[in-house]
Formats: C-alpha cells, sequence, structure tokens
C-alpha cells in the first residue's frame, strides 16, 4: 500500500474523523452538497447530488451491477439500491466507516441488494469486466496514482460500461506550493482536474458522456461545513477533538479561499467504455 493510502486510511479510521465526518454531515453522506440555498442542511444538499447522479444512470436496468469506490458511509449505495434497484458493491478503505455502513444497510433492509468490502480502489479486488457502473464521489482526490484508478475502473467495466464520478478538483496549472494548504487539510498528496480526467479517459479510448462543472457550489459547501462545525462546536467537542476541530476550522478556511480565487473546482465526470 502506498505511503498516501496507508495515512488516508488512517485518517479516516480515526475516531476524530468518523464522528466529525458522521456528525456534521448528517450520517451518510461526506461529499459536496448542490444547495438551494445557502443556509441549507448539509445532508439535504448532500442527498440531491446522489440523486442527481443516480438520475443519470438511471437508464440501466434494475439488478444492474454498480461498484461505488470510496463509498464511506453507503448513502448512495442505500439510494441507488432503492430508488433504481441496481446491485451496489461498496468498497471502501475505512473499516470503520465500512461498520457504519453495513449497520445502516442491514437497518434499512438492504442487505440483499448491498455488499460492503474494505478495500483500496488502486488495486480492486474484482474479476475483469464485472460491472455495469462504477460510481464515485470525492474520493480519488485520495489517490496518489489517478491513473491507475482510471485503470483499474476500465478493468472491471463490462464494455459498455459507465464511470460516474464527482471530485474536488484543482484548476489545470496551479502550481502545487499555492495549493499546500488546501492538500494538507486531509493529506493529499495533489488533486486532479477536468483536464487531467478528461486525459486519462481519453487514452483508455472511453467516450465522454458529459461533463458538468458545478464549481460554485464547492465554496457554498465548505462554507457551510465551517459555519456548522463553528454553531456547533459546543456539542461536538464531546466526540470529536479540539485540536482537530482548530485544524479543520483553518483547513475549511483555506478551502473556501482558494475556491474563491477560482483555484478549486468541482462537478460531475461521466464516461463510457467501448462496447468492443
Ligand atoms: C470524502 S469521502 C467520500 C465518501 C463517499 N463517496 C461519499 O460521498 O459519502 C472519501 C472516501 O474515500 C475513501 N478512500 C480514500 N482513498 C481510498 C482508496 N485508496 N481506496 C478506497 N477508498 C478510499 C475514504 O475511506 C473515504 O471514505
Amino acid at each position: 500500500m502506498s505511503k498516501v493510502v496507508d495515512r488516508t486510511q488512517e485518517y479516516y479510521n480515526s475516531t476524530d474523523a468518523d464522528e466529525f465526518y458522521y456528525r456534521v454531515w448528517g450520517g451518510q453522506d461526506i461529499h459536496v452538497g448542490i444547495y438551494k440555498s445557502e443556509t441549507e442542511p448539509i445532508a439535504d444538499a448532500s442527498h440531491r447530488t446522489v440523486e442527481h447522479l443516480g438520475g443519470k444512470i438511471s437508464h440501466l436496468p434494475s439488478g444492474a451491477k454498480v461498484l461505488d469506490i470510496g463509498a464511506a458511509y453507503g448513502g448512495a449505495a442505500r439510494h441507488i439500491a432503492s430508488a433504481h434497484g441496481f446491485h451496489v458493491t461498496c468498497l471502501n478503505l475505512a473499516e470503520v466507516q465500512n461498520e457504519r455502513n453495513r449497520e445502516m444497510t442491514a437497518e434499512q433492509g438492504l442487505s440483499d441488494q448491498i455488499r460492503v468490502i474494505d478495500g483500496n480502489f488502486e488495486d480492486l479486488p474484482f474479476e475483469d469486466g464485472e460491472f455495469d457502473a462504477v460510481w464515485c464521489q470525492d474520493s480519488i482526490l485520495h489517490s496518489g496514482d489517478r491513473r491507475r484508478v482510471f485503470a483499474e475502473v476500465n478493468r472491471v467495466l463490462k464494455p459498455g460500461g459507465e464511470f460516474i464520478f464527482t471530485d474536488p478538483m484543482q484548476k489545470k496549472g496551479v502550481d502545487k506550493e499555492s495549493l499546500r494548504p488546501v492538500l494538507n487539510r486531509i493529506h493529499l498528496e495533489s488533486m486532479g482536474s477536468f483536464d487531467d480526467y478528461q486525459e486519462y479517459a481519453k487514452d483508455l479510448g472511453w467516450e465522454t458522456v458529459e461533463i458538468e462543472n458545478l464549481s460554485d457550489q464547492l465554496v457554498v459547501h465548505y462554507s457551510r461545513v465551517k459555519d456548522e462545525l463553528t454553531s456547533r462546536r459546543p456539542e461536538l467537542v464531546e466526540y470529536v477533538s479540539q485540536e482537530y476541530i482548530d485544524n479543520m476550522l483553518t483547513g475549511l478556511q483555506h478551502w473556501i479561499e482558494a475556491g474563491e480565487k477560482g483555484l478549486l473546482s468541482w462537478g460531475v465526470l461521466h464516461f463510457r467504455k467501448p462496447k468492443n
């Protein structure tokens, strides 16, 4: 396992991170939301992102096999399993999150449609051509080798299969040093960009289904998370250390400032592997 994968696993398994993400986002989803207003609950906006992506693969038949890489607490898997009838495999690095995922999935009576697997998306433990679609929300940013993630996705997709994902990205060409405070918040080595991902897809011969730039949501989202963390701090200190909260508030401010300067992007990328 590479150093960045090790650090990410340790980070998301830590009590501080687990309690922070679980409580501040509302327990199911931990990705950028699509907001109707700047005061909307984070959980509602985050669920809207899942519905938005789900709509883009709703043409797949009930029973289609979907792999969610970096699935965390499994909110997306439960939504697409119940709303679209898909069979979902959740693959995720942090065992602590996977346990919560299994519990919530069982509570919602979806264990026969969803399996949760401990693993690394740089080295997928699946056969070639197992899945009709691969799904990923805000997780590829953690990879130290994003081309490899794409190659693995390509390998496990059936011919004609689809890859749909969101990711916090950097604007192409921004130098690493000006992004350092952004990278440090969650121990990233680097960030991808819309251009990088389109280049990897092109090199694999994938067709672009849609690229949707929703970068304006990034600043709204991280501002909401920062406000929520600030106002709920007295209640959260019972579960999350003061040091983690202080570092997170500083880190979120760096993301907000970088977003306002136009250094960061976020959106949906949707590709299709050729039929043959
Ligand atoms: C910001 S969270 C997003 C989680 C989830 N997709 C969601 O939207 O709620 C990033 C997730 O990526 C997972 N992750 C990071 N690197 C990974 C890797 N190499 N393999 C599998 N999962 C990984 C982490 O465990 C974490 O759950």
